[in-house]
């Protein structure tokens, strides 16, 4: 962050602020407030006077002062800068023309270091294998230049050497998002190593930012992608939108998919109304843009990983903003890139077949349920009345709720009924609800939804821990890396563990120090010293991570002991232990039946012997 902007959130308040455009409530050493980002009764925003951040439980926005102002008065940074600026009385040094010539500057940055990348794939020695890679993906050498992909050496100043030979500086470069500040001492490296280069274009059709995809199969960091910058605002730019723009308008559909290598293979085969979410939810600023061109949205999204939590976010938010939403269902593959490498028809035909999101939900909840069966018709209407719920327009709900009615042979009126009594609960009780479910079912979860699952879990963790820091050395005595299958998960707690091992004497020192009952101002706090350590390595969407978890320690675990705080990390620790068992197991059972049918013995012997291991442990 700038100093003009620690400044101002030094000269600012957050209740204030925040109270100055909603209702707050006080609970706690926090308040509450009805969300304006999404429709509720019940209050599930908290917002956090001794952090300075808000968070809603009910949509998922949440933030600091400036994210709040960009939200709420549907601006951009800098113009919430001027906004908060103003309020807090804090004179802008950069006049806004000044600002420009240095955006300038960044957007030149980030063009010139494009087109080198683009030039070291199609020549360097060193893409060679890179080049093999992508023709074998099937990209042809045009699309290729339409989308300028590009390679960045495996060099810690390859990228930065070139652009200071163009006569850019170190801050600028920095200030690009092309280099990382180095842990210790002064000086930068280059943030894109050894990786294919995906530049991200805005709506001017300006580079803004990239993302770059590991060439090594056993990295933890598949992806690498810019920070937010003064020209990058992740929570408004939609991978591939510039490109896809026009499709979107002739066909009055914007398909929705995961990732740069989904928009591509789309394009390629002729299907350009496709932009990427890129791995996180739509937020409401990304969908006012969509809107702009389209209010029909289809969802085409990876079923196998936090794609599922992402894409059920995506459907909330974008169903609340009153966009008919669609669900594409891949005939083959992983992803939309998997199902048009193995037959680009196939996904022509799979957008067409589309269904409703509201049909896809009723078709869904009844492969698993029977609709005749008394007790399965409840679970069927909590579920469909749920979604109903979701729907922005109250003629859409009508429908539905009558649709509902005639399937579940029940009357409108007893689904009402329900529908007040599920949106109460499900407001108030939105994040711990999330956990039980998790919970109650995680013996027969699949090894995919774990990935969701790990994120919750984990996150309950460090809320659990905010509120009794002296938990972490236990924690991390049990808790082994290898039981964390979500790649981000795994290395922010990979992090962790390197600042619990670099700050053990703080932490222990806490033991003694540390008095309960001031909980709140206590010199220690871990979340402060967290996110420090974050900060310096840039890791924007863990710090993010953090703060979230902070404010939902407060909302769940506020006036738990220590003692109770200490059984339900014991419990979250189990449940992460049994489903690597649980998936472990699974899959050297398939390896075992494998090893049977090729009459491979020893290695039978051997899985045997593994398997035996694992599933002591687990009992
Ligand atoms: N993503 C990310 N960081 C990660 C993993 C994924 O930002 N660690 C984002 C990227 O935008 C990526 C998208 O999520 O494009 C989808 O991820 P994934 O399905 O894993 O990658 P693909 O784009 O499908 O790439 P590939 O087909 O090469 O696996
Ligand atoms: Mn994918």
């Amino acid at each position: 962050m700038s100093q003009e902007t620690d400044e101002i959130k030094a000269k600012s308040d957050i209740i204030e602020l925040i109270g100055g455009y909603i209702k707050l409530i006080p609970a706690g050493a926090n308040h509450r407030a009805l969300c304006p980002f999404h429709n509720e009764k019940t209050p599930s925003m908290m917002i956090s006077q001794s952090k300075q951040i808000w968070k809603c439980f009910g949509c998922g926005e949440g933030g600091d002062i400036f994210d709040f102002v960009m939200k709420i008065e549907n601006v951009e940074f800098p113009e919430a800068l001027k906004i908060l600026a103003g309020k807090a009385g804090v004179t802008l040094k950069h006049s806004s023309q000044t600002q420009e010539k240095k955006d300038t500057r960044l957007y030149d940055v980030c063009d010139l270091v494009s087109r080198y990348w683009h030039q070291v794939y199609l020549s360097s020695s060193q893409a060679e294998s890179v080049r093999k890679y992508l023709a074998d993906r099937g990209l042809s050498p045009e699309i290729i230049e339409d989308f300028r992909i590009g390679y960045s050496i495996d060099s810690w100043d390859d990228s930065s050497k070139f652009l200071t030979k163009k006569k850019f500086n170190d801050q600028l470069i920095f200030l690009a998002g092309m280099t990382v500040k180095k842990d210790k001492g002064f000086g930068f490296y280059d943030r894109f190593r050894g990786r294919i280069m995906f530049p991200i274009i805005d709506l001017s059709g300006r580079v803004v930012g990239f993302g770059g995809r590991t060439m090594k199969s056993d990295d933890t960091a598949k992806y690498i992608n810019s920070p937010q910058t003064p020209i990058y605002n992740k929570s408004v730019v939609l991978y591939g939108l510039y490109q896809a723009k026009e499709a979107i308008k002739e066909n009055d559909l914007c398909i929705l998919v995961e990732g740069y290598m989904d928009v591509i293979p789309s394009h390629q085969a002729g299907v350009k109304n496709v932009v990427a979410i890129s791995g996180t939810a739509l937020t409401i600023g990304q969908i006012k843009i969509l809107k702009r061109y389209t209010s029909n949205i289809a969802l085409a999204l990876d079923m196998d990983s936090a794609g599922r939590q992402a894409a059920e976010r995506s459907i909330e938010i974008a169903l609340g903003q009153e966009m008919n939403v669609r669900m594409i269902d891949l005939p083959s593959g992983k992803d939309p890139g998997e199902c048009i490498a193995n037959n680009p028809d196939q996904w022509r035909q799979a957008i067409g077949a589309g269904r409703p999101i509201m049909k896809y939900y009723f078709e869904r909840v009844q492969e698993k349920h029977d609709i005749n069966n008394p007790e399965d018709k409840k679970v069927i209407a909590k579920y469909l009345l749920e979604k109903i719920h979701l729907l922005g327009s109250p003629v859409e709900q009508d429908y539905w709720l009558k649709e509902l009615s005639n399937k579940l042979s029940v009357s409108e009126t007893v689904l009402r009924e329900l529908i007040a009594k599920i949106i109460n609960k499900q407001d108030v009780k939105y994040s711990r609800e999330n956990t039980t479910i998790t919970k109650v079912d995680s013996q027969v979860s699949h090894y995919k939804d774990d990935y969701d699952k790990e994120k919750v879990l984990f996150s309950r963790l460090l809320a659990a821990l905010y509120n009794y820091p002296e938990n972490l050395g236990k924690l991390i005595d049990t808790l082994r890396l290898e039981y964390l299958h979500n790649s981000f998960i795994f290395a922010l707690y990979k992090e962790l563990i390197l600042f619990y091992t670099k700050n053990t004497d703080l932490i222990s020192k806490i033991d003694v120090d540390k008095s309960k009952e001031s909980s709140s101002d206590s010199d220690f706090d871990l979340l402060d010293l967290l996110k420090s350590w974050f900060d310096r390595k840039e890791l924007v969407a863990e710090i993010d991570f953090l703060n979230q978890s902070y404010l939902l320690g407060q909302n769940d675990f506020g006036d738990l002991t220590s003692r109770e705080i200490r059984s339900e990390i014991d419990d979250i620790v189990r449940t992460l232990k049994e489903n690597y068992l649980t998936s472990t197991i699974n899959n050297l059972k398939t390896e075992l039946e494998q090893a049977e049918k090729s009459g491979d013995n020893k290695l039978v012997e051997k899985i045997y012997s593994q398997l035996n291991d694992l599933i002591l442990q687990k009992n």
